[in-house]
């Protein structure tokens, strides 16, 4: 399925955009994203399902001294981002083709994330669907694995049953997270919480929007 986002141009992310061709055997020890950048000390945020990418764009460029990963995996919007983020040069931010989830599971390397964003996550309405929403028991053990301690998860939504769902999560997992309250970054507009594309397109529709954040605990 396309979505039209090219509108007739190659795009190009040379540079900027890895694939799963890129990543190694998970087997084989996995892959620190780190090494992707060009100082690989400096600190390290993650966005799961970036969409058209406007919060790295945004966001990346108010911190130039920290390096962000986009994981997007539909191919199209992974494709649009990385070509946006080439456009935009900016080499604090790369984008990987991949299932978040298991990415982060299989490949990632433990506590080396300052930051985890996830913001308004596709809600999976249907009950024999929720098994696909991302926060999962077991995808917050992960990212309590790959977060630093005191790391974050950020979390935003206008789905009020992906909503609960966080809310029973968090509950449920309150030894790996304390919950406190979003702020929004510095990124966002007057009134935003984030400022992404769903974000604005829910704002104009007049949906109200829920947010956490989860901190790691030891
Ligand atoms: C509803 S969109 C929101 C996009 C963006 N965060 C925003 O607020 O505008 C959710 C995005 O997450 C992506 N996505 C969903 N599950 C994912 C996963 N496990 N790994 C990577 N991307 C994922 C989808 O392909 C989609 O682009």
């Amino acid at each position: 399925m396309s979505f039209g986002l090219s509108r007739g141009r190659d795009f190009d992310y040379e540079g900027f955009g890895l694939t799963q061709s890129d990543l190694p055997d998970p087997e084989s020890g996995g892959v620190d994203p780190r090494s992707w950048f060009t100082d690989p000390a400096r600190p390290f945020e993650l966005e799961i399902g970036s969409g058209k990418g406007t919060f790295l764009v945004q966001h990346a460029a108010l911190h130039p001294d920290t390096n962000f990963l986009g994981i997007e995996w539909a191919g199209e919007f992974f494709r649009y981002a990385a070509d946006r983020i080439r456009r935009h040069r900016m080499t604090n931010v790369r984008m990987l083709h991949a299932d978040a989830t298991e990415f982060i599971r299989f490949w990632c390397p433990a506590a080396f994330v300052d930051v985890i964003h996830l913001y308004f996550s596709d809600p999976w309405p249907k009950a024999r669907h929720h098994k696909r929403r991302v926060v999962q028991d077991e995808t917050l053990r992960s990212m309590h694995r790959v977060l630093v301690p005191g790391g974050e998860l950020r979390l935003v939504t206008d789905h009020p049953g992906l909503w609960s769902w966080y809310e029973e999560h968090a509950e449920r997992n309150r030894r790996l997270f304390e919950r406190r309250a979003f702020e929004p970054p510095p990124s966002a507009g007057d009134g935003e919480l984030v400022g992404t594309n769903f974000e604005r397109k829910f704002a104009r529709e007049g949906r109200p929007f829920q947010s956490m954040t989860l901190v790691r605990l030891d």
